[in-house]
C-alpha cells in the first residue's frame, strides 16, 4: 500500500508506539481489502460502548489503548448501556453502571467526546458532502453515506477508534466514488402515511439487498426523520451502508446517470408488502408496559411531536424517549421535557432500549415505532415487541 511520508513515519513509530500500532492494524486491514492508500478522515463515531455488548474484554481494550495514544479529530461515542445521570431512577444496577462509567472514562481519557449517541449528525458531528469519515454504528453509517453524502465503510468500533487516532482510514469500499452506485431499484407505488410504514419498507428491502445499495423511487419526500428510520431498518435486516432516493439524496443523480443503472433489476413495492411487513414486526398483540421511542436517537422535532401527543394526558405505562444529552438539553429549554414528565414520560439520554440491559428491568412488552428496534428487541433483550406508530403507541398507554 502506498503511504505518504507522514503516514510512513507514524507507521515506523516516529509519533509514538500507540500510533504505530494503530497504523499497523489499519494497513493490514487495508491490505485485506486491496486498498491502494490511506485517506485522511474528518470525523469518527465509535460503537462498542455499552458494557452489555463489549463486556470486560472491551473495557480492557479501551483502558489499554488509553495508555498509548489520543484521538486527533472529532470523535463521538455510540449509546452506552445506561443513562449515566438517571440510571438509578430508571432501575439499572450500580454494578453495571460502574463498569459503564469506567468504559466512558477510558474513551474520554483519549480525547473522545463522552456524549453517547447514534445520531451524532444531529448534535454537531455533521460531516460535509464527500468528506471521508470513519463511523461504526450501522444506522449512523447509513445516514451519513446516504442523506449527507459523506463516505464511510461500515466500520467496527475498534477500526473507527484506530482511524480517529491516526486520522486516516484505508481507501476502499464506500470511500471510492465508483462503489457508491445503485445495485437494485425499488419502485414504490405506495404513499407513506407514517414512520412505521417507511420503517417497514427499510426492513423488507434490507432482507432482499443485504449489503448492496438500493435505489428508491418514492412518491413523496419522507423527510429527514423518516430517512433516519429507513436507513436504520435497512442496516438491521440487511447490512446496507448506503441507499439512494430519487430526487432527494445527494448522490441519487450520480447513481441514476451511471452506465450500469439501466441494467439494474427493478422490484415493485405495493401496499400489501408494507402492511404484511408491519404485522410481522410485532411479536404480540398485548399492550406494551413500556413504550420506547428514539431508535435511532430522537431529533428535537420528533420530541416536539411526542410533546404534542402527551400534552395534558396521563400515561398509565412507562414512556422513554431515547436521545443524546444535547437534544435532551434543548428539549428542556423548549419546555418539552416538563410536558413529557408531567404526563409521566421520561427523556432518557445516551443509551437506548437495545444496548441497555432492559431485560433486567420489570418489562415484558416494549412498544416501538422503529423497525430496527422491533427487529433487535426480541433477540437482544428477549422481550416481546409491539411495532406501531407513535400516535397509536401513545394512545395505547394513555388514560
Ligand atoms: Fe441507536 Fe440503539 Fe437504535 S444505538 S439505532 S437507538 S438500537
Amino acid at each position: 500500500m502506498e503511504l505518504t511520508k507522514y503516514e510512513e513515519d507514524m507507521y515506523n513509530g516516529e509519533y509514538g508506539e500507540g500510533k504505530a500500532e494503530c497504523m499497523e492494524i489499519l494497513v493490514s486491514l487495508g491490505k485485506i481489502y486491496d486498498a491502494e492508500k490511506m485517506i485522511p478522515i474528518t470525523s469518527a463515531q465509535v460503537s462498542g460502548v455499552s458494557y452489555k455488548t463489549i463486556g470486560d474484554a472491551g473495557l480492557d481494550f479501551v483502558v489499554d489503548l488509553g495508555k498509548k495514544a489520543d484521538v486527533t479529530l472529532e470523535t463521538m461515542l455510540n449509546p452506552a448501556g445506561v443513562d449515566i445521570e438517571n440510571w438509578e431512577e430508571l432501575g439499572f444496577s450500580e454494578e453495571f453502571t460502574k463498569k459503564q462509567i469506567d468504559i466512558i472514562k477510558g474513551y474520554e481519557s483519549i480525547g473522545v467526546m463522552s456524549t453517547c449517541t447514534c445520531t451524532p449528525y444531529l448534535i454537531g458531528n455533521t460531516p460535509m458532502l464527500n468528506d471521508h469519515v470513519s463511523w461504526s454504528e450501522s444506522s449512523a453509517v447509513c445516514y451519513v453515506n446516504s442523506v449527507i453524502g459523506a463516505r464511510t465503510n461500515r466500520e467496527g468500533g475498534p477500526s473507527a477508534l484506530l482511524a480517529a487516532i491516526v486520522g486516516r482510514t484505508p481507501y476502499y469500499g464506500n470511500h471510492i466514488l465508483e462503489n457508491r452506485v445503485a445495485d437494485m431499484i425499488f419502485d414504490v407505488s405506495y404513499d407513506f402515511n407514517n414512520e412505521a410504514e417507511i420503517g417497514a419498507l427499510g426492513y423488507y428491502v434490507g432482507q432482499i439487498v443485504n449489503d448492496k445499495k438500493p435505489y428508491f423511487k418514492l412518491t413523496s419526500n419522507p423527510g429527514r426523520n423518516n430517512l433516519k428510520l429507513l436507513g436504520a431498518a435497512l442496516a438491521s435486516s440487511g447490512a446496507v451502508s448506503q441507499y439512494h432516493v430519487e430526487g432527494i439524496t445527494p448522490e441519487a443523480e450520480f447513481a441514476r446517470n451511471h452506465d450500469s443503472f439501466d441494467e439494474l433489476e427493478t422490484i415493485d413495492i405495493d401496499e400489501t408488502i408494507i402492511k404484511d411487513t408491519i404485522s410481522k414486526l410485532s411479536t404480540t398483540d398485548k399492550i406494551p408496559d413500556l413504550v420506547c421511542l428514539g431508535c435511532p436517537h430522537a431529533s428535537i422535532t420528533e420530541i416536539q411531536k411526542v410533546t404534542q401527543l402527551v400534552k395534558g394526558k396521563k400515561l398509565v405505562k412507562d414512556l422513554w424517549i431515547c436521545t443524546s444529552k444535547a437534544i435532551k438539553a434543548i428539549s428542556q429549554q423548549c419546555g418539552y421535557l416538563d410536558i413529557i414528565e408531567q404526563a409521566g414520560g421520561k427523556i432518557v439520554s445516551d443509551t437506548c432500549m437495545v444496548v441497555a440491559p432492559i431485560e433486567e428491568l420489570d418489562y415484558e412488552v416494549i412498544g416501538v415505532n422503529s423497525a430496527k428496534a422491533a427487529n433487535y428487541v426480541p433477540n437482544m433483550c428477549k422481550l416481546d415487541v409491539v411495532y406501531d406508530t407513535v400516535e397509536n403507541l401513545i394512545d395505547m398507554i394513555s388514560e
